[in-house]
This record gives C-alpha cells, sequence and structure tokens, in this order.
C-alpha cells in the first residue's frame, strides 16, 4: 500500500534514525536520507540513498526536494547530550532550532507538509508527578530541552497558517535495537546507560559509574522509562497515517509507563550476560532528575500504539544481540 511514498529521514544515519529507515523499508515506504554523519554511522544504511549534507544548507534542500517528491519529512538529527547543550548552547541552538527552521520552511515552499518531529521528555524538566502525561508543564532545565520546546512552539506557530500538518513525539529513553540484529545503538563517545553497560559486560570497559546513588527512589539511583527503539518506530509508522488522513497537530509522549533504576538495569544486565559488570558509584550528573516515567496513553488511544517490547529484558537482549552482530560484521570488514 505504501510503495514508493518517499519519506526524507533526516538525520537517519542515527541511533533512531537507522531503526526508522528499517522500519520504513520494511513497511514498504521509500526513505532518503540527509545526515550530516556528524553522529550518525554511514554503515547502517543498506540500499538507501544517503545524502551527506546540512539542514541548514538551503540549495541542497531545494535539490533534493525536487529530486523527490517526498510525501513527510521525519526530523531525528538533533543534538541530544544534555551536558554538552549546557557547555555549548549555540551550537545546540544552531543546530536542532535554526537548521530545524529551515528544513520546515524549505519543506513548506515544496508542498510538502506532513512532519514528523523527534521531541523530548526533556521538554518537561522535572516535574513532581509519578507519570508525566501531555497536560504536564512544559519547564525544560536545560538548552536541550529548550531547544525542544522552541521547534514544539515554533510548529503550532507555523500550522496555525500554513498548511503543515505535523507529530511531536516526546521520546522517554530509547533503548534498544533492531530484534534481528541488523543495527545497534552507537554514540561516540558513548554516554547512554545500556550501551555502556553491556560494554562493560563485554569487557570493552572495566566498570560503569553510576551517577549518584542518593536519590529519592527505592535504591538511590534514577529511574528513566526506557521505551524500544522499535517500538518508537512504529509509532512514526502511524503518526504518519494519521497526518495522511488528515490529523493537523499531535504531540504525544513516547514511554512504556515502567520506571527502571541504574542498579536495576545493571541487575538485569547481569542477569541476561551472565557478566559481573563491575560499577563504582559517583557524583550525581548535573540536571539529571530521579524520576522521569511516561503516561502514554495518549498515544495508544488516538494512535493505536501497541508497544511490542515492553519488558527491560527484551531491550537490553537485542541491544546485546545487534552488538555482536556488529562486532562480528566489524571483524570482517577489517
Ligand atoms: N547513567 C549512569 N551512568 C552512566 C550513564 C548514565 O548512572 O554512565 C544514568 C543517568 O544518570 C540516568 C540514566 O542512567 O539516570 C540514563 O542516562 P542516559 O544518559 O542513558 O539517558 P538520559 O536519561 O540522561 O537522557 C536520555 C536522552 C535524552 C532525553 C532523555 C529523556 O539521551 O536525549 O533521555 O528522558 F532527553
Amino acid at each position: 500500500m505504501h510503495t514508493n511514498q518517499a519519506v526524507l529521514v533526516v538525520g537517519g544515519a542515527g541511533y533512531v534514525g537507522s531503526h526508522m529507515v528499517l522500519t520504513l523499508q520494511r513497511a514498504g515506504y521509500f526513505p532518503v536520507v540527509l545526515d550530516n554523519l556528524s553522529k550518525g554511522h554511514r554503515h547502517t544504511l543498506k540500499n538507501v540513498e544517503c545524502v551527506v549534507g546540512e539542514m541548514s544548507d538551503t540549495e541542497l534542500l531545494n535539490q533534493l526536494f525536487t529530486k523527490y517528491q517526498f510525501n513527510a519529512v521525519m526530523h531525528f538529527a538533533s543534538f541530544i547530550e544534555v551536558s554538552e547543550s549546557i557547555q555549548f548552547p549555540l551550537r545546540y541552538y544552531q543546530n536542532n532550532v535554526a537548521a530545524t527552521m529551515n528544513l520546515l520552511d524549505v519543506m513548506l515552499q515544496h508542498q510538502v507538509k506532513h512532519f514528523i518531529f523527534s521531541s523530548s521528555a526533556a521538554v518537561y524538566g522535572q516535574p513532581n508527578v509519578a507519570l508525566i502525561d501531555e497536560t504536564c508543564a512544559i519547564a525544560p532545565i536545560n538548552p536541550y530541552g529548550r531547544s525542544k520546546c522552541m521547534v514544539e512552539a515554533m510548529l503550532h506557530d507555523i500550522a496555525a497558517v500554513e498548511p503543515l500538518q505535523f507529530a511531536s513525539l516526546r521520546y522517554f529513553n530509547a533503548a534498544g535495537a533492531d530484534p534481528e540484529g541488523q543495527l545497534s545503538e552507537c554514540h561516540e563517545p558513548e554516554s547512554h546507560l545500556i550501551p555502556l553497560v553491556l560494554q562493560a559486560a563485554r569487557g570493552e570497559r572495566s566498570h560503569i559509574t553510576i551517577f549518584g546513588d542518593d536519590y529519592l527512589t527505592e535504591d538511590g539511583t534514577c529511574i528513566r522509562d526506557y521505551v524500544h527503539v522499535m517500538d518508537i518506530c512504529h509509532a512514526h509508522l502511524l503518526a504518519l497515517d494519521a497526518l495522511v488522513k488528515g490529523r493537523k497537530k499531535m504531540i504525544y509522549n513516547l514511554g512504556t509507563g515502567r520506571g527502571h533504576s541504574v542498579m536495576q538495569v545493571i541487575k538485569t544486565a547481569r542477569r541476561i550476560t551472565g557478566a559481573a559488570i563491575p560499577f563504582v558509584i559517583g557524583s550525581p550528573r548535573v540536571g539529571d532528575p530521579a524520576i522521569l516515567v511516561a503516561d502514554a496513553s495518549l498515544a495508544m488511544a488516538e494512535l493505536n500504539w501497541v508497544i511490542k517490547y515492553k519488558a527491560l529484558d527484551d531491550m537490553i537482549a537485542h541491544a546485546l544481540k545487534a552488538m555482536k552482530v556488529r562486532g562480528v560484521t566489524l571483524e570482517v570488514e577489517n
């Protein structure tokens, strides 16, 4: 049904973006990737055109939108490190906000009106509620979170006067990997908990540092809502369908509604890998809220989003499998 529907995937060589490309291909769409490869990896992309360039390059965008009749644009090309955003705010506003503005401008000039944006739980800051739903106050506490809020505000303002139709999907902690092991999570330098824990399990690092064990949680470590990357990608497909059917604007949390502490992640990974995974307790990371867990019932009710991989075990097992497959592939490539 979707055959040859072209979708521009900006940031398609990154972690979530590359899983989206695979999901689109499997669903019969025709993804085209634009990525500056500052964080992404070209080798993750198979049988897809990858244009290397910037969202801020108007001429390049004009060429791309002229070459392809895109039905939609999916935007995964934000910088995502909270601490980096505090250190280099301009870099974050330049890439996450100004370049996105350019992308929207060119896209609308070419009469492409469906836009799906990767937003974040970071828009809520540190809300004092057990489950965060979309009615929670928008109160970001760092430039990264503020950059996401700025784009959401822009989308509302533009959609009020232009034919733009958009979905802004607020991910909690994206985790896991393609269950078939075709793709993995890879940030350089790696800063995300599950890949770091698995690196320690595989002996690629000596230990993991837990950023604080004195939070007001059961075991003192931070609690996050880990949500499988394939479930996130599936929500994008559902959002795209809804846009095509005429929905004008959508804002949804994407999470499982269940939280796991850093310690629980380590213990689960120990059980799955059989490895010791040594850890040390370090200082809390600036700007880390104690607990972030989603109420994603709106996406479930309105998009019919059904979570396939709710268990942390699956996320860790799939991440591990993908690491092993990639390890083998890289050895062969070398
Ligand atoms: N953590 C450690 N040690 C580490 C790395 C992480 O203890 O070496 C802890 C963090 O303190 C946090 C948890 O593990 O409590 C998860 O940390 P991640 O760095 O994996 O993820 P974050 O929760 O910091 O951030 C992620 C994305 C953001 C997004 C946010 C939304 O990177 O872009 O989820 O919840 F905004």
